[in-house]
């Protein structure tokens, strides 16, 4: 469904992404590993179209995805992308339900035919909020809360594949949990396919299918789940296991 070939993005004479190749499969997750810096965030811009690769390519169902702005309609909504920081991806002042209005607005050929609060409780509920959270302002709602808007936001336009960078990375480690069972069984239930980046391969571990580690723009290291966090055969991913071992064994 997503195929990213060869792609290259430079920021002046710096390569943040070198040769970079990548798939995911319909009804696939593919777990995007790293360090910070190693290029996760850059890959993620380039799918969404917020980055100009230098070369290479990135295509869905066969088709050049192309930048946002030049991206046809039907792809931009197809590709939706869930951010670290719901925060400051939310706007503070605005209430959930205008949030996902403005998704709707968006893409008016998602926008529900029918009733719009039935349809805008029917999303809400299917990220595991009250009906009542519709008429909260974001910055009224803890952390959880936000990034589930933030689902919600990105699964009222209904995507195709959902791009979740550091989706976790900001919540509590309980939080942290119950967002990436919300996250699998979304992606089970709507038959997603989703490119979930993260530098902790501890939380990679919960939810990819397949692993793809990334080190200074580079792809060391990529295979089934099972087997890149079975018999890992780069040191640089050995490195990674122990570090989220070790991690594991303090808590
Ligand atoms: N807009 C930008 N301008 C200049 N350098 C950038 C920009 N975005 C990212 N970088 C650099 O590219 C590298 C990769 O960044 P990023 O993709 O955010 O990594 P990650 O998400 O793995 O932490 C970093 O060295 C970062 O400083
Ligand atoms: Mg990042």
């Amino acid at each position: 469904m997503l195929e990213v070939r060869d792609l290259r993005v430079r920021f002046g004479r710096f390569t943040a992404v070198d040769g970079v190749s990548l798939s995911v499969g319909p009804d696939e997750t593919v777990g995007l590993v790293g360090e910070s810096g190693s290029g996760k965030t850059t890959v993620a811009r380039a799918v969404v179209g917020l980055v100009r690769p230098e070369s290479g390519s990135v295509l869905f169902d066969g088709a050049p995805l192309g930048p946002v702005g030049r991206r046809p309609a039907s792809l931009q909504r197809a590709v939706q992308m869930v951010f670290q920081d719901p925060r400051s991806s939310l706007n503070p002042r605005m209430s959930v339900s205008a949030i996902i209005d403005e998704a709707w607005r968006t893409h008016p050929s998602s926008a529900p035919s029918g009733d719009r609060t039935t349809a805008l409780h029917s999303v809400l509920d299917d990220v595991g909020l009250d009906s009542s959270v519709a008429r909260h302002r974001a910055g009224e709602l803890s952390g959880g809360q936000c990034q589930r808007v933030s689902i919600a936001r990105a699964l009222a336009v209904k995507p195709r594949l959902l791009v979740c960078d550091e989706a976790v990375s900001a919540l509590d480690v309980s939080v942290q949990a119950q967002i990436l069972r919300l996250l699998v069984d979304l992606q089970q239930r709507h038959h997603l396919a989703m490119l979930f980046i993260s530098h902790d391969l501890g939380v990679v571990h919960q939810i990819a299918d397949r692993i793809a580690v990334m080190r200074r723009g580079v792809l060391v290291e990529e295979g089934p789940a099972t087997d890149v966090l079975g018999a890992p055969q780069h040191e640089y991913t050995r490195s990674l296991l122990d570090a989220a071992l070790e991690l594991t064994r303090e808590s």
